[in-house]
C-alpha cells in the first residue's frame, strides 16, 4: 500500500510506493533530505517520526533489525533512517532542512601540496577554479572521483575562504586512492572532485555550550567548523576531545592548542588508547573520557565525527547521560565499496 510523508519543517509531502524506503521516495519526488551513505551506516538522514510507524524489513534484510547507524535507544526515542525506512502507515517526519550552499558539482581541482602531517596522515591541500564561485558550509566533504567510476569522500578541514581548501588524508594500507594514488600524487597534477556534499554543519541555533568529539582525521570537519568560529562574538564555550593511538599520532596539537587564544572558552583534550608511558594526559577510549569531564550532557550540542564504532558507542552512552538527540549531530567515515 502506498503511504504518504509529510517533512514538518518545509511543508513537502511525497508517495512512498510499497516497499520503498522514505528517502528514495523523496529523491524520486526531487525533494533533498540529508544523507550521506544511503546504505544505513552513516546516520544522515536520521529524521524524527512526529506521526506514523516505519519497519526496516527490505530484500537485504529480511529480519527487519535497525541498521547500524541508528541505535535501540534512537528507535526508542521515534527517530528513523530515511535510506532504510519503509513506512507502515502515513508519516510526519521533522529533521532541520539542509543549509544553504551550492549544489554538489563536478571540478577538476589542481593539487597545490601533499605534505605529511604524520605517520598515517597526510595534508593535502587543492586550489579549485577560480570560477568555480562554490559556497560550502564547514564541515562538507568533497568526493574525489576515481578513473573506474567510484568515489571517495574527505571532509574539508578548513574554514571556506577562497579557492583553496585542505584535507586531513589518514592512508589505508593498500587503499586505492589514501595509499596508492595520494602516494604518486605531487603538485601541479589535478583530481576530479564533487563538491559540496554533507549536512554535517555547524547548527548557530542551538545556542549550546559545543561538545565535539573527533577520532583520528574526524577532526578534520571539526576544525573547519571552529577555525569558522575564531573571533566571533557569538562563539559559544567550546570542548574538544580528540582520540587518537599515540602521542606521536597528535598531528595538530600544538596547532590546536593555539585556538584557545580566538575561541571562547576552549577546552582541548587529547586522549589517546595506546599511549606509551611518558604519557600523563588522559588515557583510554574518547567517549569514556568525555563522561568522566561531563557527567551530564543534557545542556550540550554534540558533534561526533571519525570512527563509525566511537560515534555508534557515544550516542548510546551518551543518551543515558541526558544527551539530547536533536542537538547530536554525527559524520561517520564509513567504508566505501563504491
Ligand atoms: C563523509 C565521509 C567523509 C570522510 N572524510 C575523511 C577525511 O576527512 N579524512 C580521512 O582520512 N578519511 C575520511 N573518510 C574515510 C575515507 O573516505 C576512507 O578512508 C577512504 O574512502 C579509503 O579509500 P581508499 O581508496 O584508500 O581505500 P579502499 O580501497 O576503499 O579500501 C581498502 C580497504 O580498507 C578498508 N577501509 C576503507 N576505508 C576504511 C577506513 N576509513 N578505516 C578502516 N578501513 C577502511 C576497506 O574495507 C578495504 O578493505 C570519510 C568518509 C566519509 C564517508
Ligand atoms: S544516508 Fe542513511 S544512514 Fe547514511
Amino acid at each position: 500500500m502506498m503511504h504518504r510523508v509529510v517533512w514538518l519543517e518545509t511543508g513537502q509531502s511525497f508517495d512512498v510506493e510499497p516497499g520503498e524506503a522514505v528517502l528514495a521516495a523523496a529523491q524520486r519526488s526531487q525533494i533533498e533530505l540529508p544523507h550521506e551513505c544511503q546504505f544505513g551506516g552513516c546516520g544522515t538522514c536520521r529524521v524524527r517520526l512526529v506521526e506514523g510507524r516505519v519497519g526496516y524489513e527490505s530484500e537485504d534484510n529480511e529480519t527487519g533489525e535497525l541498521p547500524m547507524g541508528l541505535n535501540p535507544e534512537e528507535a526508542e526515542a521515534g527517530y528513523a533512517l530515511a535510506c532504510q525506512a519503509r513506512p507502515a502507515s502515513d508519516l510526519v517526519i521533522s529533521v532541520a532542512p539542509p543549509l544553504a550552499c551550492s549544489s554538489p558539482t563536478r571540478l577538476r581541482a589542481t593539487v597545490e601540496s601533499v605534505q605529511p602531517l604524520c605517520a598515517d596522515v597526510t595534508h593535502l591541500r587543492l586550489c579549485l577554479p577560480e570560477d568555480a564561485g562554490l559556497v560550502f558550509r564547514p564541515g562538507q566533504y568533497m568526493n574525489v572521483q576515481l578513473p573506474d567510476g567510484r568515489h571517495r569522500s574527505f571532509s574539508m578541514a578548513s574554514r571556506p575562504d577562497g579557492n583553496r581548501v585542505d584535507f586531513h588524508v589518514r592512508r589505508i594500507p593498500g587503499g586505492t586512492f589514501t595509499d596508492r594514488q595520494l602516494a604518486t600524487l605531487c603538485a601541479g597534477q589535478t583530481l576530479d572532485v564533487e563538491m559540496p556534499h554533507g549536512s554535517f554543519c555547524y547548527q548557530a541555533r542551538d545556542e549550546r555550550p559545543l561538545l565535539m568529539v573527533a577520532t583520528g582525521t574526524g577532526l578534520a570537519p571539526i576544525k573547519s567548523m571552529l577555525e569558522a568560529l575564531m573571533d566571533d562574538d557569538d562563539c559559544p564555550p567550546v570542548s574538544l576531545y580528540w582520540g587518537m593511538r599515540t602521542e606521536a599520532d597528535l598531528y595538530l596539537d600544538d596547532e590546536i592548542r593555539r585556538w584557545a587564544d580566538r575561541l571562547y572558552e576552549f577546552r582541548y583534550v587529547p586522549v589517546l588508547s595506546r599511549a606509551g608511558s611518558d604519557w600523563t594526559g588522559r588515557r583510554g577510549h574518547v567517549q569514556d573520557a568525555v563522561l568522566a569531564d561531563l557527567p551530564d550532557l543534557s545542556e550540550h550540542a554534540i558533534y561526533l565525527c571519525g570512527s563509525p564504532a566511537m560515534i555508534a558507542d557515544a550516542k548510546t552512552v551518551f543518551a543515558r547521560h541526558g544527551a539530547s538527540m536533536d542537538h547530536l549531530y554525527a559524520d561517520s567515515f564509513v567504508f566505501q565499496a563504491h
